[in-house]
């Protein structure tokens, strides 16, 4: 059996419902039925039902969006790191296994090969001379391997949400046979205020970002590959291989759902500029070679992202 923690978030509900396809039973927890920020009410369930496996959803994320975290800087740290360390704690004192979801936004642009065939982290990945390359789907441009250390972290400058995100993964170092399974800009065909393509269409202007991007399901399935493969704890990315620009997106959306569509596009968000230090959001491109090395495999980014514009759900 399966405990399932936030389940009632955004992603909380994918991975509810993907369990309840697969007939795997478990239990579906939101705070309000069972306090899992507090340690003792947690871990006295989990010792009382001993379940296979714990997963985390649950955090705070911010509302309406991730920059709400900046100004509510005690929510977010007991939101993200206190709570998984928390939990954490219980999964170990109970001797069950957890998997927590994170957020690739703890890294910053990507690995890119200069002229001496050094590699090096390029944060900024709007700037023109590494436009060429991103285009083309240069060998020169590589992303974030699972176990690279993050650097949108808040002694880098990162947003306080990545920030806090980042220093939640250091927490579970102590706890080696935890699941740190790291989601990217999330996107399925139904519409909801926190889908990546919603949160797109509904924008009255657009970012130009290289991202990486993860199709909710996939996901889903993946996490639960690699918990029922027993792989070895620690940070998994995953996200569908491939990366794209916010401009291919609504190429994208224009070729199969919205031909009309010529959305006006910003240098930055307005948003940044409301927050003293500025609250900088990056974009960043992953790698998944642990999920590949296990042969757990994920669509590609264009045949996930073309099937969810092509079967939009608008509810
Ligand atoms: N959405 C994305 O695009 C995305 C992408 C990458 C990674 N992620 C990661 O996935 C995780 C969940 O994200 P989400 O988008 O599902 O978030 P969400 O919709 O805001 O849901 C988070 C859930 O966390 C629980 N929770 C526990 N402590 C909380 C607190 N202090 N404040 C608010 N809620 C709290 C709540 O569930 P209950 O009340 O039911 O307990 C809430 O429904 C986060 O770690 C996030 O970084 C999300």
């Amino acid at each position: 059996m399966i405990f399932l923690l936030g389940a009632s978030g955004y992603v909380g509900s994918a991975f509810r419902r993907e369990l309840a396809k697969a007939w795997l039973p478990h239990r579906a927890i939101s705070r309000v039925d069972l306090d899992y920020t507090k340690f003792r009410p947690l871990v006295d369930a989990l010792k009382q039902y001993q379940p296979d496996l714990v997963i985390l959803c649950g955090g705070y994320t911010g509302r309406p969006t991730m920059y709400n975290c900046e100004g509510h800087r005690t929510d977010t740290i007991l939101g993200n790191v206190a709570l998984a360390q928390t939990v954490a704690q219980a999964c170990d004192a109970a001797g069950v296994r957890l998997g927590v979801v994170s957020c690739g936004c703890i890294f910053a642009g990507a690995w890119v090969q200069n002229e001496n065939g050094a590699w090096v982290v390029r944060e900024n990945l709007q700037t023109e001379d590494l436009a060429l390359f991103l285009a083309s789907r240069s060998a020169r441009v590589r992303g974030f391997a699972d176990d690279d250390t993050p650097n949108a972290t808040l002694e880098n400058g990162g947003s306080f949400y990545s920030g806090t995100l980042a220093a939640m993964e250091k927490t579970l170092l102590p706890f080696p046979g935890t699941y740190i399974w790291r989601l990217n800009a999330a996107f399925t065909e139904r519409d909801h205020p926190r889908n990546f393509l919603t949160r797109m269409q509904s924008s009255p202007q657009l970012l130009q970002r290289w991202n990486s991007f993860t199709h909710l399901r996939d996901a889903v399935t993946a996490c639960l590959q690699v918990w029922n493969s027993d792989l070895p704890g620690g940070a998994y990315n995953i996200v569908n291989p491939g990366y794209m620009s916010t401009r291919d997106l609504v190429a994208l959306i224009r070729k199969h759902r919205h031909p009309g569509w010529d959305p006006a596009f910003t240098r930055d968000h307005p948003e940044f500029q409301e927050h003293e230090p500025p609250a900088r959001r990056w974009s960043a491109l992953l790698e998944t070679r642990r999920l590949d090395a296990a042969g757990i495999k994920m669509r590609p980014l264009d045949i996930a992202l073309t099937d969810a514009i092509r079967n939009w759900d608008g509810g």
